[in-house]
């Protein structure tokens, strides 16, 4: 709860600083510039600045530094032959894997380095944080990995006007847990244990537990940690195995999960592990050892993928780095691609016009699959399931998007307003206000409910 209020005062404090709301969808004109084809102070020269806002130490370290690997190998690429004549440069800057960070690194990125475009964070709860400011300063930003069903709509469930995701939801992935739970695993009892100080992982598992029940299975336990403060988590798991269930559901980042594994082996726990895409960093295996062998979790790439784009794109990077790409590596590199392509549409390196090149994103050929941006800002991919086995990640199965149909007239923003404030139909499954507020509401009673 605590770090739940500190959050939202930051963010109000953030609103205060930044000097307004964020601005009506249809205050977008008085801005200037909009696809006028000027590139204006945003651009220096002979180059277009591009801010990158990423947890490069701290906790989920592993994800900015592969995303970023991904982001740097991309701009060698796209700087071969430069865009609208220019350089990209980028302003890379450390969140320290904290929203507090992540916002000061935003303001910084707008106001001191004068950026057009924002790249980042990684881990939702960082992503929230730069979307106030990105929304307060009428400055785009895409997250190459930030799943959160809500983070690209306000409270109100209106879009967020310069807040794009360039990956699936929270909505998605918890649905593909709670199915392969109960078809694959054949799961009709499952303990979940997650990371209450992380908007990610609330949020799966909120749409875990929804789906699972309709689906007619029982949550027979559910426990809450917050990473920030317990690296103990032999209470919880004492009193989950005191519950009968048939699948462990985790939904955390590695470093946790790594050690969470470990100490419910320890106590004798041995059902199956299952999680998301937090779980996607070689550190698993790290931190967990023989105790994550055999976990699932669901993810955006496997580097096993055989179609020729997922090989190249592997290739690439192990000659570069050395290494195996995990997914966070490759969706840094789908994202600054997609970046350049976007400003290349746009025509220009003003930011009105690469946010509407952005939301003009129809099927842009990425590694990770294509991207359209729906009228939610999000792109709609297949999802993979991987499992652990001798150490290493293998694909298990991927699961197939619904690719909808983007309503092309609801390009004009006044249309976004209606269908997505309209009832708060979300007849899609997006999140919304209701639920947002449900997912907050859901954080004090969640203790030995078995
Ligand atoms: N989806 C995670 C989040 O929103 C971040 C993540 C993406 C982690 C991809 C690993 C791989 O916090």
């Amino acid at each position: 709860m605590n770090g739940l209020r500190a959050f939202s005062i930051v963010i109000v404090a953030l609103m205060f600083l930044a000097g307004c709301n964020p601005p009506p969808a249809e205050d977008t004109s008085g801005t200037g510039g909009a696809g006028a084809g000027t590139t204006g102070f945003m651009s220096e020269g002979d180059t277009i600045k591009i801010g990158v806002n990423l947890e490069l130490t701290g906790e989920v370290a592993s994800f900015g530094v592969s995303c970023l690997n991904g982001i740097r190998l991309a701009l060698e690429e796209i700087n071969e032959n430069g865009v609208l004549g220019k350089k990209i440069t980028l302003i890379e800057d450390d969140n320290k894997g904290k929203g507090t960070e992540a916002a000061s690194v935003a303001k910084k990125q707008v106001e001191v380095d004068n950026v057009p475009l924002m790249i980042g964070a990684a881990a939702s709860t960082n992503s929230i944080a730069i979307s106030q400011v990105a929304e307060g300063k009428g400055i785009p930003q895409v997250t190459p990995a930030s799943t959160r069903t809500d983070l690209t709509v306000d409270k109100y469930g209106n879009v967020k006007r310069y807040v794009f995701r360039t990956c699936f939801t929270d909505d998605f992935q918890g649905d593909a847990i709670a199915k392969f739970c109960w078809d694959e695993l054949g799961a009709r009892r499952i303990a979940i244990l997650y990371d209450n100080g992380q908007d990610y992982s609330k949020g799966i598992y909120q749409r875990v537990k929804e789906t699972f029940t309709k689906l007619g299975g029982v949550v027979a336990s559910e426990r809450t940690y917050d990473a920030k403060v317990d690296n103990d988590f032999s209470a919880h798991l004492s009193q989950i195995k005191t519950a009968k269930f048939d699948v462990l559901v985790v939904p955390g980042y590695y470093q946790q999960v790594g050690q969470i594994a470990k100490q419910a082996r320890g106590l004798g726990i041995e059902q199956p592990l299952v999680g998301g895409d937090g779980f996607d960093s070689p550190q698993l295996i790290e931190v967990g050892g023989d105790a994550v062998e055999d976990a699932f979790f669901t993810t955006h790439f496997s580097a096993d993928d055989p179609s020729e784009k997922a090989q190249a794109f592997v290739s690439k990077y192990k000659s570069k780095y050395g290494l195996t790409p995990d997914a966070m590596a490759v969706l840094g590199y789908d994202a600054m691609k997609l970046c350049a392509d976007a400003i290349e549409r746009a025509g220009s390196a003003d930011p009105e016009a690469i946010t509407k090149a952005l939301a003009d994103t129809r099927n842009y050929p990425a590694v990770t699959g294509n991207i359209t941006i729906d009228e939610l800002h999000n792109a709609v991919k297949d999802i993979v399931v991987m499992k652990v086995e001798n150490g290493k990640f293998v694909m298990h199965k991927r699961v197939e998007a619904d690719i909808p149909e983007i309503d092309e007239a609801s390009n004009d923003e006044e249309q976004v307003e209606e269908t997505v404030g309209g009832d708060g139909a979300d007849s899609d499954g997006e999140t919304s206000d209701e639920d947002a507020a449900s997912t907050a509401e859901g954080q004090g009673d969640t203790e030995g409910s078995e």
